[in-house]
């Protein structure tokens, strides 16, 4: 059993500057954990506390049953890949893989057949007499995580640990180190890990719950799909999710006992749904939130009430077009597939189109404290 548990965990640096402000997490024994958020929002700050790589100053740290506040690294159970993975260049992939072990004094038989494993897994095995400037980037990280697999650890964890390789090859190491935890939960060695990273296509695809942080807060934990679609506040709605939600401020509005939401010059009828949450709020300053796959744009009028914008820029991403629209005073980015939008931008830029908008999948937050307050 190694879950991972925060309680009311605090980082104050030597200089005053307090970088994790009691933060409370629990993650399950097998989990994947991302924790994503912006630079300095102390991901690297909050993972090398649990490492033991830098001392914590309030809350506890809990691995398994224990608290380790006070155990150093090595006693934690714990391998930890970094973005700069450092192999010893003066020694083999194989040396590399086994120096960990030689450390602690494993017998030699068992350390060979630990290393031979994770070569196998990590398909390393044609690799292991090559010194590291004989590897591509991808190798070379790929014996990285071998070092931290020959552990056999409790927890993994991982800061930034592709953010030096190029783009397909960090798809490719996603999609290895996903598998490679499957392979151990299946195997009923499950590794907890923990993932940082502030590469939001990572975050959703590799975590089974992602850890919103921002400047040393945590803003929600929750599954993709929930962070996707039911963003707690104004901040996660903003941060995941590429192109980002468009998000506007707006005021509350009653018109013969119903409630709308008035963004620009339009004023946007509310579902019965979000009639009922928002019944408080009339005539409040609030956000309204909706991504850019949920703006359907023509040419020509909708039949429903809908708004106008003049199309001022498009961008085509192949099998879809992201399309931008001046409205008001604010811009309102759209997601098109290229079937639908080629047509419409055929006849050109900058004249009048018209949009509407899934109000199903519209979010409202409050002015004031961000909240999302629609859900
Ligand atoms: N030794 C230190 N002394 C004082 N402040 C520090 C120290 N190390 C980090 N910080 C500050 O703590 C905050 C969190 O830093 P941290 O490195 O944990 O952020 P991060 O989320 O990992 O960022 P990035 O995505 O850039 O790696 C930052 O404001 C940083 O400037
Ligand atoms: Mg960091």
């Amino acid at each position: 059993m190694a879950e991972v548990i925060f309680n009311k965990l605090e980082k104050v640096y030597s200089n005053g500057f307090k970088a994790v402000h009691g933060i409370d997490l629990k993650i399950a024994d097998g989990e994947f954990m991302v924790i994503v958020g912006p630079s300095g929002c102390a991901k690297s700050t909050t993972l090398r506390m649990l490492a033991g790589l830098e001392t914590i100053s309030g809350g506890e740290v809990k691995i398994g049953e224990k608290v380790v506040n006070n155990l150093a690294p090595k006693e934690r159970g714990i391998a930890m890949v970094f973005q700069n993975y450092a192999l010893y260049p003066h020694m083999t992939v194989r040396e590399n893989l086994a120096f960990g072990l030689k450390l602690s004094k494993l017998p030699k038989e068992q350390i060979a057949r630990q290393v031979d494993e994770a070569a196998k897994i990590l398909e390393l095995d044609e690799l292991l007499d090559r010194l590291p400037r004989q590897l591509s980037g991808g190798q070379a990280q790929r014996v990285a995580v071998g070092r931290a697999i020959v552990k056999k650890p409790d927890v993994f964890l991982f800061d930034e640990p592709l953010s030096n390789l190029d783009a397909k090859l960090r798809a490719s190491m996603r999609i290895r180190i996903s598998d490679l935890h499957k392979q151990l939960k299946q195997s009923g060695k499950p590794a907890t890990t923990v993932y940082v990273t502030h590469d939001q296509t990572e975050a959703m695809t590799m975590g089974d719950r992602i850890c919103v942080m921002k400047l040393g807060h945590i803003m929600q934990v929750d599954t993709p799909d929930n962070l996707y679609h039911f963003p707690k506040n104004m901040f996660v709605a903003g941060f995941i999710g590429a192109p980002e939600m468009n998000i506007k401020p707006g005021k509350v509005v009653e018109k013969a006992g119903r409630l709308f939401v008035t963004v620009g010059n339009d004023t946007l009828a509310l579902t019965d749904r979000q009639q009922e949450k928002l019944a408080g709020y009339v005539g409040q300053d609030v956000f309204f939130g909706v991504r850019p796959e949920y703006v359907c744009v023509s040419d020509v009028p909708y039949a429903e009430a809908c708004g106008a914008g003049e199309l001022v820029r498009v961008e085509n991403m192949g099998h879809e077009f992201f399309v931008y629209l001046k409205v008001a005073d604010f811009e309102l980015t759209c997601r098109i597939p290229s079937d639908e939008a080629k047509p419409m931008i055929a006849k050109g830029l900058n004249r009048k189109v018209y949009f509407k908008f899934d109000m199903n999948k519209c979010h409202i937050f409050d002015a004031k404290t961000e909240q999302n307050i629609s859900l």
